[in-house]
């Protein structure tokens, strides 16, 4: 079994961003500006969005995040997005998700113009993209296919089977295996929460790529010898014996499937770091336009 290791590749992604960062400051340009709307007070958002500020600085990008509290109204809210779509210092932005129940999703995400959406939700990207137009692909799916390049993982005639059909990662994952280029050219099911023979659907899978949010779902006895395992989650399970009272885990049973997979991401250090690099290199895209 090979670990498929996502700290590893998202370091040689981030240290190919700081070079180009290098290359702009010495060429009199500002660096990329990635902003980031967080909304209330969700201890994962939290974390994930100080990941992203972090990772922002390491490679000399600047980046700001601009906080709400849960109550805001939708009309603040688009407000704010309206500022950023015409703030010239800022070159992307994302509205981090999930939002509050009064808030719609929908019309945020469609309120951000699309040249600025580094996140890739906006309908005009996910369309480009399911034409195979240029557009910004959202980032764990673009992380996810980045590492099956980097890995040199054959996907041409490869029965993928995609575990989960959000917007965010199982739809647009799905798009991407099948499309004609390289990593692609795969034959896709897409399997969900109401899918019928799920293991042996899981069973007929060269790659599997688990995006359900249940912790250690996939089982050893749902995976093909020699499969290659993508996993997505990125589950907070009660642990007493941690300092923090839980741990996190993947929607694959590690240890078990680990011992069947050809290849395999662990969690965590395998497609949460990529989904960060893969936000910088969208950013630095966003950033490339003004140039
Ligand atoms: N919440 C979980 N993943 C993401 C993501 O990729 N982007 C945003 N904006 N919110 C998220």
């Amino acid at each position: 079994m090979m670990l498929l290791d996502g700290k590893e590749i998202s370091k040689q992604l981030k240290d190919e961003l700081k070079a180009e960062v290098n290359e702009m400051l010495a060429n009199g340009y500002r660096p990329p500006h990635l902003a980031v709307i967080l909304v209330g007070s969700n201890a994962a958002s939290e974390t994930y969005v100080n990941a992203k500020v972090k990772a922002c600085s390491a490679i000399g990008y600047e980046s700001s995040v601009i906080n709400f509290p849960p109550e805001i109204t939708q009309e603040m809210l688009l407000q704010a997005i309206d500022d950023l779509n015409e703030n010239e210092e800022i070159d992307g932005f994302i509205v981090q998700l999930p939002l509050p129940n009064h808030i719609d999703d929908k019309t945020v995400i469609e309120r951000v113009m699309p040249k600025k959406d580094v996140d890739g939700f906006h309908p005009i990207n996910v369309g480009k993209m399911a034409l195979g137009l240029d557009a910004f692909i959202s980032a764990t799916p673009g992380g996810i296919v980045e590492l099956l390049k980097r890995y040199e993982i054959e996907t041409e005639g490869k029965h993928c089977v995609v575990l989960g059909r959000s917007n965010i990662v199982g739809g647009p994952m799905a798009m991407l295996m099948r499309r004609n280029t390289y990593p692609g050219n795969s034959t896709v099911t897409v399997a969900h929460s109401r899918t019928k023979n799920l293991k042996q659907i899981c069973l007929q899978a060269d790659i599997l790529i688990a995006a359900i949010g249940k912790p250690e779902f996939v089982t050893e006895d749902m995976v093909k010898e020699g499969a290659v395992v993508i996993d997505v989650g990125i589950n907070r399970v009660d642990d007493p014996s941690r300092e923090k009272g839980y741990r996190l885990t993947g929607d694959v049973d590690f240890s078990n499937v680990s011992k069947k997979a050809s290849h395999i991401t662990p969690v965590p250090g395998g497609v949460g770091p990529m989904t960060i690099a893969y936000l910088l290199k969208n950013t630095m895209i966003a950033a490339r336009k003004r140039l």
